[in-house]
């Protein structure tokens, strides 16, 4: 499909290791960077200013998607703090951390399970944000928003740092998305393979040999 706003095209070269800081004992892991950190804080500076702009003046329920999201979702709603305490206008924010497990018996599932946070019920009559890391083939955030929907919130905005294009995509498509990304594995910026690579600020596309080394 046509490559929108945010758009990395499957051919960015990026950027080489050493033209920024990446930790040492990820050296031999990581090619290039892809979206570099200043990037990513300038197009999450964009995004709460379209968040804001949409979702009014109603108190927000920002609900992080956690472990993935921590990064993108500290900076977003640091820009949003930042356009409430410098306009006329501003919109009150509470926050919640949940976790999604998705039982996959070999197959993809539907079935996601919702681990921590308030109860759901809480959310009922209120704007939630939800922010996401990365989107993939979708299953995850349909399945969240399905479930959801039963606590009757006034309105569901999604947004997500990352769109991967892929055609493994159920067609989802978030209300925000920071970058279209190429259908590589991304680590970096709280994006991890196996728990490794939240330490690093850039995002980077992984090499097959970091895929066997850090295989569990
Ligand atoms: P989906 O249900 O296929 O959209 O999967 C989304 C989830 O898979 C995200 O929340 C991530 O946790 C994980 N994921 C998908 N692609 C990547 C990637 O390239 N790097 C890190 N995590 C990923
Ligand atoms: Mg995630």
């Amino acid at each position: 499909g046509a490559c929108n706003a945010g758009c990395i095209p499957d051919d960015e070269k990026g950027y080489e290791l050493d033209v920024f800081c990446v930790p040492k004992h990820y050296e031999e892991d990581l090619d290039r960077v892809i979206i570099p950190h200043g990037l990513i804080m300038d197009r999450t500076e964009r995004l709460a200013r379209d968040i804001v702009r949409d979702m009014g003046t109603h108190h927000i329920v920002a609900l992080c998607v956690l472990k993935g999201g921590y990064k993108f979702f500290a900076d977003l709603l640091d820009y949003i703090k930042a356009l409430n305490q410098n306009s006329d206008k501003s919109v009150p924010l509470t926050v919640d951390f949940i976790r999604l497990k998705s039982y996959c018996n070999d197959q993809s599932t539907n079935s996601v399970k919702v681990i921590g946070g308030d109860e759901l019920s809480t959310l009922t009559g209120k704007n939630v944000l939800i922010v996401e890391d990365i989107v993939e083939t979708g299953k995850t955030m349909e399945t969240l928003l399905s479930l959801l929907s039963e606590y009757k919130p006034k309105m569901v905005k999604v947004v997500s740092l990352l769109v991967k294009r892929t055609p493994r995509s159920s067609g989802y498509r978030p209300d925000y998305i920071g970058f279209e990304v190429p259908d590589s594995f991304l680590v970096g910026y709280a994006l991890d393979y196996n728990e490794y690579f939240r330490d690093l600020s850039h995002i980077c596309i992984l090499t097959e040999g970091a895929k066997e080394k850090y295989k569990v």
